[in-house]
């Protein structure tokens, strides 16, 4: 154990979650039981394939209508300077995209819905201001970023606080990009961290969040835990918890990764004064981290800086081309109004 940074940090101080021990034992009979024991599963088919690859291609065309030189069809538009601002090889989170409607209509679909309520026991959910990526295979405009194995969760959390979704929209072999995950490390990363300690302070980024370093990862390999990279067709639904340690791949074969990030919670779980910015940052277009329901840090939109021109991008103005429909499903699904 030497080799690992032992910092000897506070004891866990968040306040008991009601929903900690929800995965705590396989004992369900269903997807949820490879959630508890891999850290996550695949849905099959939460959306029908067809309208999943329907909203693949509304996300293309999306791409197209900033009219910057991308074509889906001419790999040689495949670089930043025909491309809105994005990082890591493709995650986008500018432009107001958040609240563009075809990314909404995807947080509406009864299967990904239901998919979330049989997780939390109630279908009266509040769903994240995440965004999507697309990954456009063969960029030879990047470098890969490498890896960046990380948990969505606060080593100082005990339990259960979250669990992830991914929508994909397109097919997803063992060459294409995707989501890499340490299966079985959800399960005992906080033995991790009762044995190792927990890091004193933090100086700088989200809360629930933790990267790890490359010995680290030996004490995990040491227990069982191997990676795997999780495949699937358009229209599945992943669902992994945020303590399973994860990161993602670029394409490498010539097919796109399209994905929308998704991530529900029970609506309860929301306090009065996270709902009111809930509302501004709905009303204002602005995305949130994948936490539905807790660390909402809203700033107001700031235009992404281009990495072609150095400048700010006059085209992201944060205000969607296509807003979303506020219905009733969708201001529900807000935590703008109540169920
Ligand atoms: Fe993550």
């Amino acid at each position: 154990m030497a080799h690992i940074k032992p910092k000897r940090g506070p004891e866990p101080v968040f306040p008991p979650f009601e929903y900690s021990e929800l995965l705590s034992e396989a004992n369900f009979g269903d997807w949820r039981d490879e959630l508890v024991t891999k850290g996550y599963t695949v849905i099959k088919g939460a959306v029908p394939r067809e309208k999943a690859l329907a909203a693949r291609n509304e996300a293309f065309e999306w791409l197209e209508g900033f009219h910057l030189g991308f074509k889906r069809d001419d790999p040689s538009t495949y670089k930043n300077e025909y491309l809105p601002n994005h990082m890591k090889g493709g995650m986008i989170h500018g432009y107001g995209i958040a609240h563009e409607q075809w990314l909404w209509n995807l947080r509406a679909e009864q299967g990904v819905v239901d998919a979330f309520a049989k997780l939390w026991g109630t279908d009266e959910l509040i769903t994240s201001f995440d965004s999507a990526a697309i990954m456009l295979p063969s960029r030879t405009d990047i470098v890969d970023a490498g890896r960046w194995e990380h948990i969505d969760q606060s080593p100082s959390r005990r339990g259960l606080y979250c669990v992830q979704g991914i929508l994909n929209l397109n097919d997803c072999g063992p060459d294409d990009g995707g989501l890499m995950i340490l299966e079985g490390s959800a399960p005992i990363v906080e033995k991790f961290f009762d044995t190792i300690g927990r890091e004193e302070t933090r100086t700088w980024g989200p809360v629930d969040f933790y990267s790890f370093t490359d010995d680290q990862h030996q004490w995990f390999y040491d227990q069982g835990c191997t990676w795997t990279k999780v495949c699937c067709e358009p229209g599945d639904l992943i669902l992994w918890d945020s303590r399973a340690m994860h990161y993602n791949v670029l394409p490498k074969g010539k097919t796109d990764r399209t994905v929308a990030y998704i991530c529900m919670a029970p609506a309860k779980l929301l306090s009065e004064e996270d709902r009111q910015k809930r509302k501004i940052a709905f009303e204002q277009y602005l995305g949130t981290t994948h936490v539905p329901f807790a660390a909402l840090h809203l700033r107001p939109h700031v235009p992404g800086v281009r990495v072609d021109t150095g400048l700010p991008d006059p085209l992201d103005t944060g205000i969607p081309r296509n807003p979303r429909e506020a219905t009733d499903r969708v201001l529900k699904l807000s935590g703008i109004k109540a169920y």
